[in-house]
């Protein structure tokens, strides 16, 4: 069995260095998952039904490298409605220079685009998704969603993919991306469409900020889902920032290395 990783000082880390570390996987052929959260230590995933309290500048820094590295971000309808999501606002020459370096990114430097799970196609075409972007929205849908909403976001610009009959799959979702090369994944959750990808196998890496805080009351976890699959994880990068936040990178056991 490989040892867990030593922990590194968050503030040694330059850039390149954390680019480095979160680096996908090379010569990618299929998509690579990779889930991103922040929580408090006693599990909570909001306060007052949003993240941003949560994390604080190490999360945030992580956060745009894991954007910047990224052909896809995918989110949960909930979560764009709850966190008012528009398109990805990422580093330009960060992109070109990943890029030409074989890591992500882009040629020309654009952000990566925003594909968003919705199983009933139920968001506001005047939203920011399609409001405020540069890239065209990916929404990944269902046979089942109303055909005049699905219309609707065409007409806002989106990308419409049909990938499932009633709920889009782990299995679904892979293939949607696969059909378009978008091979390295960002999912920035939310909890109900992480359930989803863990209960079915189909998460390879989770990247979890534990923020030094207590909150209590009735947040959610992470991953909420009917069915529990109960996954064995690998711990690749532990990072420890001096304020006590610490940024796990953990990899479905057995993937590589
Ligand atoms: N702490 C963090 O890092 C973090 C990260 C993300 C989100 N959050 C928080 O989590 C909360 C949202 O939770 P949530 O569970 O509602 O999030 P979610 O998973 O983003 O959204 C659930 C919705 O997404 C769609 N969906 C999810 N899985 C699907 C599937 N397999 N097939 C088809 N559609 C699917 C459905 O949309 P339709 O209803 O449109 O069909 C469903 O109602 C927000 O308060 C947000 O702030 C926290």
């Amino acid at each position: 069995m490989q040892r867990a990783p030593n922990a590194i000082q968050f503030t040694t880390l330059g850039t390149d260095e954390l680019v480095r570390l979160y680096a996908y996987p090379a010569r990618l052929e299929s998509p690579w998952i990779r889930v991103n959260f922040v929580a408090s230590i006693d599990g909570a995933v909001t306060v007052e039904g949003r993240s941003g309290a949560l994390g604080g500048a190490a999360d945030h820094t992580v956060f745009t490298i894991l954007r910047d590295l990224a052909d896809v971000i995918v989110v949960g309808a909930g979560t764009a409605r709850a966190e008012n999501y528009g398109g990805a606002r990422t580093d330009v020459r960060r992109r070109i220079r990943l890029h030409q370096h074989g890591l992500g990114g882009a040629r020309d430097g654009s952000p990566p685009p925003v594909a968003v799970v919705s199983a009933g196609a139920a968001l506001d075409p005047a939203g920011r998704l399609f409001t405020d972007t540069t890239r065209p929205p990916l929404v990944i849908t269902t046979a089942a969603a109303a055909a005049d909403r699905k219309r609707l976001l065409a007409d806002a610009g989106a990308e419409v993919v049909e990938a499932g009959d009633t709920t889009v799959t782990a299995a679904d979702l892979r293939a949607a991306l696969a059909d378009r090369g978008l091979l390295r994944v960002l999912c920035e959750g939310g909890p109900s469409l992480f359930g989803e990808l863990v209960s079915a196998g189909g998460a390879d890496e989770l990247c979890l900020t534990l923020s030094p805080l207590l909150v209590g009351g009735t947040a959610g976890r992470i991953a909420v889902s009917p069915n529990a699959l109960p996954t064995p994880m690998a711990l690749r990068t532990l990072l420890v920032d001096d304020d006590g936040t610490l940024l796990t990178r953990w990899e479905r056991a057995g993937t590589r290395g």
